[in-house]
């Protein structure tokens, strides 16, 4: 499929709601599609950010393995900012800083325990945390990521900024996103000559509407948002914030509300179920982001949860979207590949409150069995009607078969 096919099929996919994804993206591709359920991982930048180096790498590779976490579907072990040395080489290569002496190395060792290693850089001449950025030396930077082994990138815009800036463009003007379309592409391409299949994560925190054409570059994943943090009302207002995108998703190309915060001790138990379950209905890629190594069994079983996880995973890749409110309440569905529906019935207020959800509204049949994902137990509605007591920034989540 070449580049004015894919925009073809997007613009359908915008125009029309209700196409499904596959035919939007998945089966008019020939070759295997990158992604083709959200990303599933860790990232370093949550709880390590500068800090990272390669024996947290290779504790946090061990620990995905020794905790489950790998068999619940966590794959990627993604090194984000502050891994490059200040300077290239005589030949203008990307060199690691002494934090990764040898990133070959921790490749090699990554995927010996049946895990993909992922890295990070920017369009720019400087990355956020004002490392060493790609700019210029893009099929080289690429080249020296498939020589290492790498199998994931998160490229992020930062340092490009710069360059948007002295072309007239604003954050947010027309002639940028040409500029980050161009750039975005510009990366993908290089990635493509490598002949190295690597996902392509774009962190432009959700400028120029980039779900409209973040797959169109060559994307698997975008940010949809700006940073979070490990903070209820920022989780809450990215996460539910992204009501209305779901129609831009699908296999291969996903909205990205950021990586995960559980764990990292800032949320409760519910707040952090919330998290879970609503990133689960976004269909948002799971990048753990909290210290595997030193994890408490309540993290862990949030994170594992293999229903809420079935959920994001779902082979038919249809994002959930919000069906109903009432004040502090929502409700929000999403459709799945056997038919069945999910449902999250989420509260925002900080106490319990007490609500009738109309299942009908998410699509519901009124003779559906009905499971509580967290509660693992069977549950019942009355006339399609489930009277449920949500805790204070809580969630119930049903799967209705
Ligand atoms: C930006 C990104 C974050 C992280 C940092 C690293 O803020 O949005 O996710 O990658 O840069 O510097």
């Amino acid at each position: 499929m070449n580049v004015s096919h894919l925009r073809s099929a997007l613009l359908l996919c915008c125009l029309i709601p209700l196409t499904p994804a596959s035919i939007c993206f998945g089966q008019a591709r020939s070759a295997p599609v990158a992604a083709p359920t959200p990303p599933m991982g860790w990232n370093s930048w949550n709880h390590f950010a500068s800090k990272v180096d390669d024996a947290t790498v290779r504790a946090s590779a061990d620990a995905l393995v020794s905790s489950g976490m790998k068999d619940a579907g966590y794959i990627y072990v993604n090194i984000d900012d502050t891994w490059e040395a200040p300077e290239r080489d005589a030949q203008g290569r990307i060199q690691t800083n002494k934090k990764f002496p040898d990133m070959k190395a921790l490749a090699d060792y990554v995927h010996s325990k049946g895990l993909k290693l992922g890295i990070y850089s920017s369009p720019g001449d400087k990355t956020c945390a004002g490392y060493l950025g790609s700019l210029g030396h893009e099929e080289q930077d690429a080249q020296s990521y498939a020589d290492w082994g790498i199998d994931y990138l998160k490229y992020d815009l930062c340092g490009f900024r710069k360059e948007m800036k002295a072309q007239g463009g604003g954050d947010d003007s027309a002639k940028s996103e040409q500029m980050m379309e161009d750039a975005y592409t510009k990366m993908h391409n290089a990635i493509v000559k490598t002949g190295r299949p690597m996902v392509l994560s774009m962190c432009q925190y959700g400028w120029g509407a980039v779900w409209r054409w973040g797959a169109s570059v060559g994307g698997n994943l975008w940010r949809t948002t700006g940073d979070i943090q490990d903070k209820y009302a920022s989780m809450a207002n990215i996460g539910f914030g992204q009501a209305g995108l779901s129609r831009f998703a699908g296999p291969g190309h996903w909205n990205d509300p950021d990586t995960l915060e559980v764990g990292n001790g800032g949320m409760n138990r519910e707040e952090y179920r919330t998290h879970m379950s609503l990133w689960a209905m976004l269909a948002a890629p799971l990048l753990a982001g909290n210290d595997l190594a030193k994890m408490t069994p309540e993290t862990l079983s949030i994170l594992t949860n293999k229903d809420v996880i079935a959920i994001d995973q779902d082979a038919l890749g249809r994002q959930g979207d919000r069906v109903a409110t009432e004040g502090p309440l929502e409700v929000w569905a999403r459709p799945l590949a056997n038919g069945d529906r999910a449902v999250a019935i989420f509260n925002r207020e900080g106490r319990a409150m007490s609500y009738k959800a109309d299942l009908k509204l998410a699509g519901v049949k009124s003779q559906a069995h009905l499971r509580d994902l967290w509660e693992d137990k069977d549950v019942v509605a009355a006339n399609g009607e489930y009277m449920a007591v949500v805790p204070a920034h809580g969630v119930i989540l049903l799967r209705a078969h």
